[in-house]
């Protein structure tokens, strides 16, 4: 069997404690005969400002370029809240993102059967909910220019950020949503403020014209960004695939998360260009973030970790059938009642972080026996 290469980022917080169960359960794959993977691991984040002194080496950087995938934990924290703007936490995943050239986030919101009580709404409204959010990932205004704050003649100041797209960058991202909608129910929602933003009117105009040109067989429809966060908490199975900009799929996606039962259930796939050989650079990343109030003490739900890992089967290495099994080994899990403290609910013992790696690498066990 093909032995993958794979960079394991586990950062800040909970970011180690949840990357330990995705070592676990990589145990667990290749014992199955599943997958193997050969796995290297480096610092990113806070962890990589205390050993280095910059959030992500040129060397962890040219470690992520060689590998066949990276999954990464989570970054940042409290610790480094005075840290440089330049070389906080989060810039050295920015960096991954951008010189990698992973512009396609997509974001599975997925509520399982089993939890669709643990979710903020009724279960009504969330049960079989199944949307994927297409969140362009290395434009707008996360990186635009300037970004700055200057001081203003009178002594104050002034910041700007710049939110800036480009025709190219809109349509690449708009062909991944349409792709994807292909394979699931062909309907896409575009969601951006062209009401109040150039930005905007140009998205909007670029994604009616993709999709013109190459899927009129499939539904379009456009939404404003504020009425389609409203939309995801009244009525969240209207939307399909969702197709957003990179600050409107950050909220969008943090909104979305939590109607699945808990923000720990969300994994996401960061994915490049598709090069001549056919491959292309790839992260793969829980939604969460470093949760450094849980962080250190077990209590961490590992299944946003270990779904991003079923994510880079998937896309990364054409393993679909490991990765539904690995899927339904979380689904299974669940179903037998296994439970981190964010979605245990009322009088149910919760499983720590571990506790929960192991339930879903015996639900696999028994899945492929
Ligand atoms: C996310 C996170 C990041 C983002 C942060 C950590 C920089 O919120 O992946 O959603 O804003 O993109
Ligand atoms: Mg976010």
């Amino acid at each position: 069997m093909t032995a993958y290469k794979l960079l394991l980022l586990p950062g800040d917080g909970i970011g180690p404690e949840v990357m330990a169960q995705v070592k676990t359960v990589i145990g667990a794959l290749a014992e199955t005969g599943l997958a193997t993977f050969e796995t290297e691991t480096d610092l990113v984040g806070g962890s990589s400002i205390d050993a280095h002194g910059v959030p992500l080496t040129d060397a962890a950087l040219a470690r992520a370029d060689a590998a066949d995938a990276v999954l990464l934990g989570a970054v940042g924290g409290p610790k480094w809240s005075g840290v440089a703007y330049d070389i906080r936490p989060e810039a050295g995943l920015l960096r991954l993102r951008k010189d990698l050239g992973l512009f396609a986030n997509l974001r599975p919101a997925i509520c399982y059967p089993a939890l669709a009580d643990a979710s903020a709404l009724k279960r009504e409204l969330v049960e079989g909910l199944d949307i994927m959010i297409v969140r362009e990932l290395t434009g707008g205004v996360y990186f635009g220019e300037p970004k700055e704050i200057t001081t203003l003649p009178d002594g104050t100041k002034r910041a700007v950020d710049t939110q800036v797209y480009t025709t190219g960058e809109i349509e690449r991202i708009a062909h991944v949503a349409f792709d994807l909608a292909r394979k699931r129910s062909g309907r896409v929602a575009s969601a951006e403020k062209h009401n109040v933003m150039k930005s905007g009117v140009l998205w909007k105009e670029v994604v009616t014209q993709v999709h013109a040109e190459h899927y009129s067989d499939l539904a379009l429809e456009h939404v404003l960004a504020d009425n389609c966060a409203m939309q995801l908490v009244r009525r969240p199975k209207q939307y399909d695939v969702l197709v957003t900009d990179n600050l409107f799929g950050d909220v969008l996606s943090d909104v979305a998360a939590m109607l699945t039962g808990s923000l720990g259930m969300l994994p996401s796939a960061s994915l490049g260009a598709v090069d001549d050989k056919g491959s292309r650079k790839a992260l793969y990343e829980p939604v969460h973030g470093s949760a450094p109030d849980i962080a250190g003490q077990d209590l961490a739900n590992p299944l946003a970790m270990i779904g991003s890992l079923a994510m880079a089967l998937r896309y990364s290495f054409g393993l679909g059938e490991a990765a539904d099994l690995l899927d339904g080994a979380i689904t299974d899990a669940l179903a037998a009642g296994a439970r981190t403290k964010d979605i245990a609910g009322e009088g149910v013992n919760p499983l720590g972080t571990a506790g929960m790696g192991e339930a879903v690498v015996a639900a696999l066990r028994s899945r492929v026996r």
